[in-house]
């Protein structure tokens, strides 16, 4: 087996800094899809989704707004406001248990998220980040977070950042993030112990997991897993896994 140490090691002598901020969450079979929520998906369309989305335990009546179409197979459904497949708990085997494998993995991501401790970063600008240029390393809260203006998030392309948020997340209409430096908003997680907003226009970048709702305003796009414990709601908003 390798050390924890071989990698970063490899990596400088291939010229390259070592990655910096916490190891990994793995999201499991939850990072297969766009959109996973416990108790719904809604949209005001049209929305734009790189799919697939998914919600278990509750069933397909809880996707509304999307006109979904039940394949003959009667596995998934389909929809002209998401490129890939529509799943819920009610349709036909196996999507049952691979939701159910799916809504596990999520929350097993969320206590992993949850539980990092040691912060590089703790309640930094009080919970008001608006402006902040964000390197890589873990980031603790003990509040609600508010992002009144665009943030960017500067790091390499293997570094990592865990934002943890205690209380909701609020970003206002038409603010940003912005990746620099190579950052990839797959190596960056928001874990949210209550509801997550995100303001008519606004951009925003990550893997969000939500211990309750993440609703996108008007106008708003993400290049983002959403990852919900209860509802995701979307107005007119366009989400696209990163890659
Ligand atoms: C989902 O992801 C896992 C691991 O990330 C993969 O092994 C699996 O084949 C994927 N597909 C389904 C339908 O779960
Ligand atoms: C963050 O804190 C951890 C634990 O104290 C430390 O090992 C790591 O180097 C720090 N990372 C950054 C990017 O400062």
């Amino acid at each position: 087996m390798l050390s924890n140490t071989f990698i970063p090691a490899f990596l400088t002598l291939l010229g390259g800094a070592a990655a910096l901020g916490p190891a990994a969450v793995n999201l499991g079979t939850a990072g297969n899809y766009t959109i996973l929520a416990e108790t719904g998906i809604t949209t005001v369309p049209p929305s734009v989704i790189t799919g697939p989305i998914a919600v278990s335990p509750i069933g397909a009546a809880a996707m509304t707004g999307w006109s979904q179409t039940l394949d003959s197979s009667g596995k998934f459904s389909t929809s002209t406001q998401v490129t890939g497949d529509l799943f819920a708990a009610d349709y036909a085997n196996p999507t049952p248990p691979t939701l159910t494998i799916a809504i596990a993995d999520m929350g097993t991501a969320y206590g992993d998220a949850t539980g990092r401790t040691s912060p590089n970063f703790t309640n930094l600008g009080s919970g008001l980040i608006g402006g902040l240029t964000l390197t890589p390393g873990l980031y603790n809260w003990a509040t609600a977070v508010s992002i009144g203006s665009d943030i960017t998030i500067s790091g390499a392309a293997t570094d990592t950042w865990i934002f943890q948020v205690t209380g909701t997340l609020t970003v206002g209409s038409a603010v940003r993030m912005t990746l620099s430096g190579g950052a990839r908003a797959a190596n960056i997680v928001w874990v949210v112990t209550d509801s997550i907003t995100a303001g008519s226009t606004s951009h925003l970048e990550g893997v969000f997991l939500g211990k309750t709702s993440i609703t996108l305003d008007t106008g708003s796009t993400a290049n983002s897993r959403l990852l919900a414990q209860t509802l995701v709601a979307l107005q007119s908003a366009t989400v696209t896994a990163p890659s």
